[in-house]
């Protein structure tokens, strides 16, 4: 570091840098939160989501499965993590990887068995982690005994269960389906001459909740897996679960913004408040549901405590921002300052920049090349772990894992894209835009296995991968992480110890600094008389960041994502490519 002028009453001084990445997971200290209202494990805790596909294949049969999880419990403990949400891991034909579910109460063959599942519960929960599982009720597989039951008569007592409109009324009004070969969201049956409606896939059938024995079975499931002692459900595709069953007509394109037309309907919210009544207020569990509406305040009736409906939102503005060709930073930073303070009173939101549905973090953010792929990975990390709201991390992102990019169709398994292809061969579509355009954003990039070690298959299984192994395995691995302390993984386990040690990053005041910087995102953090700053930068260039109102305040460096100190200079502190630096204010 160099030495300090003394007009510029400046101190740095490294605290909190813990080197070594196990000695401490960072558990938490409860006197520095005490006091604090409305504390909520939930809103405390660090979620690594977890896509069990692609984690740690036990059996050789190329497929992540339970007991590979069981085998990687200590590798959980030490991220410091505090719950895990896992993707379905229910039965399923897997039509669309488990999110096509064919028994509730059963776990997928490829995945393992029920002993499985409670062996890992049992494991997890000796570790202290948590364990939320994806509900996936907006629609089942056609696989599923109701939906069977329910095709085969128009009189049997399971038709209700889904929803039907009979051919003899002539074609039902459009819908669009988000998964569909020819984009249309009903499917004709021909053994009892009607359409069944998929937003999803022709697998997907979407289950009708205006029927309250649908409802009554899925709160029966919901406490089934309660009972076993899980502690919270993500609730998948849930905003569309509630719908106009008279099929009014949408005007003409009203699918370049079907949300507006899907989301929110009439009854959702008597729905959630059903499930809260007859589940979640019987447990203590953490409840979040895919998607926050349309609005703040459709993101408030969900979530705000007095309503009794669910626990936290989880909005799309922030994280559809991302683009493989470069993305608007300063609406980056508007968009999720603006939805922080939309929850600055009430409600609670999670911070996430990746999950199984969207390419990876590091190659939509930051930058994925050799020269800059770790620090910028860290930099991401540490705004995702140092925002208001819980963090969700996505598997592998705690390595920097890339997208894979691939070239040829033949490689893809993600249904919605290879439906997509046939679509845009059939239509006369531009194929090389179509393949560049998948290439860096179908979410098949985010489900590549974990690269664990050098071995074969990144170490991830002994047969052949149900998806190709990223490349980047042999020099992007959690093996060779683990021995360096200046890895993106140890710097990972250092944000996760520290948000945990510190409630000034759960439940502190957030405040964008300097919004229209274009290469800078900083923020302070504040909480009974505590300050700290975030100085993030999302550029490849160096910078000479100028700490502007701050400059004069004493201020200490609690961690930065390069080796040494930044070097400050004047009033202002050297910034390099996509450092990040957390200053407490002394
Ligand atoms: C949202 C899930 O996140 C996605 O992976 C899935 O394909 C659809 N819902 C359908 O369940």
């Amino acid at each position: 570091m160099k030495k300090m002028p003394v007009w510029l009453t400046l101190v740095i001084v490294v605290i909190a840098c813990n080197n070594n990445p196990s000695s401490d997971t960072g558990k938490k200290d409860d006197t520095k939160f005490a006091g604090i209202p409305d504390r909520k494990w939930w809103k405390e805790a660090i979620v690594y989501q977890l896509y069990p596909r692609s984690f740690k294949d036990s059996d050789g049969d190329g497929i992540g499965d339970l007991r590979g999880i069981i085998s990687k419990l200590d590798y959980l403990q030490s991220l410091g993590i505090d719950a895990v949400w896992l993707n379905p891991i229910y039965s399923s034909p897997n039509d669309d990887n488990g999110y096509d579910v064919s028994d509730y109460r059963d776990i997928m063959k490829d995945f393992g068995t029920m002993e499985d599942f409670d062996a890992l519960l049992k494991g997890l929960h000796e570790r202290n982690i948590k364990i939320v599982m994806d509900l996936v009720v907006n629609h089942s597989s056609d696989e599923h005994e109701w939906f069977k039951q329910s095709r085969s008569a128009r009189n049997n007592p399971y038709r209700n269960y889904y929803h039907w409109w009979n051919a003899e009324k002539g074609k039902p009004p459009y819908r669009y389906s988000l998964f569909d070969i020819n984009h249309d969201a009903w499917m004709y049956d021909s053994l009892t001459n009607a359409y069944y409606l998929h937003y999803f896939s022709r697998k997907q059938p979407d289950l009708n909740w205006e029927n309250p024995q649908v409802r009554k079975e899925v709160y029966d499931i919901m406490k089934f897996w309660a009972d076993k002692g899980i502690d919270g459900f993500r609730l998948d595709a849930f905003q569309f679960v509630s719908k106009d069953t008279t099929y009014p007509a949408f005007p003409k394109g009203f699918e370049k913004n079907f949300i507006l037309y899907y989301a929110m309907g009439k009854n959702l919210h008597g729905y959630l408040q059903e499930m809260n009544r007859e589940v979640f207020s019987k447990y203590n569990m953490m409840s979040v549901a895919e998607g926050a509406g349309n609005t703040f305040e459709d993101a408030h009736n969900l979530v705000d405590a007095g309503r009794k409906e669910l626990d936290m939102a989880y909005a799309f503005e922030g994280v559809d921002i991302g683009n493989p060709k470069g993305y608007d930073f300063l609406r980056f930073k508007e968009v999720y300052s603006r939805w922080d303070s939309a929850f600055a009173e009430k409600g609670w939101l999670s911070v996430f920049l990746a999950n199984h549905d969207q390419a990876r973090m590091v190659s939509r953010f930051g930058n994925d090349g050799p020269a800059y792929r770790d620090v910028s990975s860290k930099m991401l990390n540490t705004f995702v772990l140092t925002m208001r709201g819980t963090p969700y991390c996505y598997y592998g992102d705690e390595l920097a894992m890339t997208n894979i990019g691939f070239d040829k169709i033949e490689d893809y398994r993600d249904v919605p894209t290879l439906n997509e292809y046939q679509y845009q061969k059939k239509t006369g579509g531009n194929m090389q835009e179509f393949m560049e355009k998948i290439k860096n954003s179908c979410r098949d990039n985010g489900r590549t296995p974990f690269q664990w070690d050098t071995t074969a298959h990144a170490g991830f299984t002994s047969g052949t991968p149900w998806i190709r192994v990223n490349p980047n395995y042999t020099s992007l691995n959690a093996a060779a992480q683990e021995k360096d302390p200046e890895s993106v993984l140890n710097y990972f386990r250092k944000l996760v110890k520290l948000r945990k040690e510190n409630p000034v990053l759960v439940y502190g005041k957030y405040t964008l600094l300097d919004k229209s910087n274009p290469k800078v995102y900083a923020y302070t953090r504040e909480l009974n008389g505590e300050k700290w700053m975030l100085l993030l930068n999302f550029s490849k260039d160096a910078i000479d960041y100028n700490f502007h109102e701050y400059k004069t305040i004493n201020k200490s460096l609690v961690l930065s994502n390069y080796a040494d100190a930044p070097e400050v200079a004047g009033p202002s502190v050297k910034l390099r490519p996509y450092q990040a630096v957390i200053y407490k204010m002394l």
